[in-house]
């Protein structure tokens, strides 16, 4: 496993190592332990949208393996393919960091820093999908319900990155994934195609919320309007008014169906405040695994 760019590319196995790896990890880091893989080691951070989660968890976590980030926001290197071609700066950044992480709009950027870079690409989202995020989910999934196999999530809102890197992680688990996206913006036909592929009868997509939350073992959701689709807002937030998680939504869920969302959370848009600070929310606990999953991947991929 050399990059990280879409849960599509990643083995079972490799997915299934990096889950034990971040969970034994997590359990050492809150023991008050350490691990210095990284020491005397460089990650370079590229960023062309806002982040909070993603840009901090990684700051610590690399800084925790004992390396060193380097966060480089667009202006900075005067835009990733506007200065200089993504090819370029594979190469000049390989010659001096150990890997680059970077959040783009394109993917292609991400694919093209791979095919260039001598050095381990990880993708920090991109438009397409956004598989670190998922990794966590997955771990948060099986600290509050266990057994992974079986489990459904029912996700309700944008068939967007989140949204894709949710169906092929529960493809690879072999867990179910329950879509319900108004018509227009649903996941692509690809996708569905690809994670029912890994494993037959994965995804399921509707345009009725009800339908899919009626068994769920965790009700998700994300943003209406993706970064980079800002000038759409007005017109998403019509279109996507009766996708909201709240609580006549969740009345509809078994009682034990955990809330999840990536964050930033718009509260009273795709996700009410009451669900989103009810006893069955686990955002919290679903942010913090941002950071044990991405120390594991960072030291499986950055460690000799
Ligand atoms: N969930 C997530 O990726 O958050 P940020 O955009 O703040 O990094
Ligand atoms: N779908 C959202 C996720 C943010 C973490 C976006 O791309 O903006």
């Amino acid at each position: 496993m050399k990059n990280f760019l879409s849960i599509r590319d990643c083995s079972v196995q490799e997915l299934e190592e990096l889950l034990a790896l971040s969970i034994e990890l997590k359990k050492l880091y809150k023991s008050g332990g350490r691990d210095l893989c990284l020491s005397g080691k460089t990650l370079v951070m590229l960023f062309e949208k806002a982040s909070l989660r993603t840009r901090m968890s990684f700051n610590v976590a690399m800084t925790d393996l004992g390396g060193s980030p380097i966060y480089v926001k667009p202006d900075d290197i005067g835009g990733i393919g506007k200065r200089e071609p993504a090819k370029d700066i594979a190469r000049v950044l390989s010659r001096y960091v150990h890997g680059i992480m970077a959040r783009t709009f394109e993917h292609e950027t991400l694919t093209s820093l791979a095919d260039f870079a001598d050095v381990p690409i990880i993708n920090a989202l991109s438009d397409y999908c956004h598989p670190c995020q998922a990794m966590a989910d997955i771990l948060t999934i099986t600290e509050h319900c266990g057994d992974l196999k079986g489990l459904k999530i029912a996700y309700i809102g944008d068939g967007n990155n989140v949204a894709r890197s949710l169906a092929f992680v529960c493809a690879r688990f072999a867990m179910k994934f329950a879509i319900a996206a108004p018509e227009g913006y649903q996941l692509d036909d690809e996708t569905i195609q690809t994670a029912n592929d890994i494993a037959a009868g994965t995804v399921d997509q509707t345009s009725d919320p009800a339908h899919v939350v009626k068994d769920a073992d965790v009700v998700y959701t994300d943003t209406w309007t993706s970064m980079g689709q800002e000038d759409e807002k007005q017109q998403r937030i019509a279109v996507f008014k009766d996708y909201q998680i709240n609580s006549e939504l969740m009345a509809k869920a078994p009682g034990n169906a955990k809330v999840m969302h990536c964050l930033p959370a718009y509260r009273g848009f795709e996700i009410t405040d009451e669900v989103a600070e009810s006893p069955n929310s686990i955002i919290f606990d679903q942010a913090e695994n941002r950071l044990h999953f991405q120390r594991a991947l960072l030291k499986k991929l950055l460690s000799d």
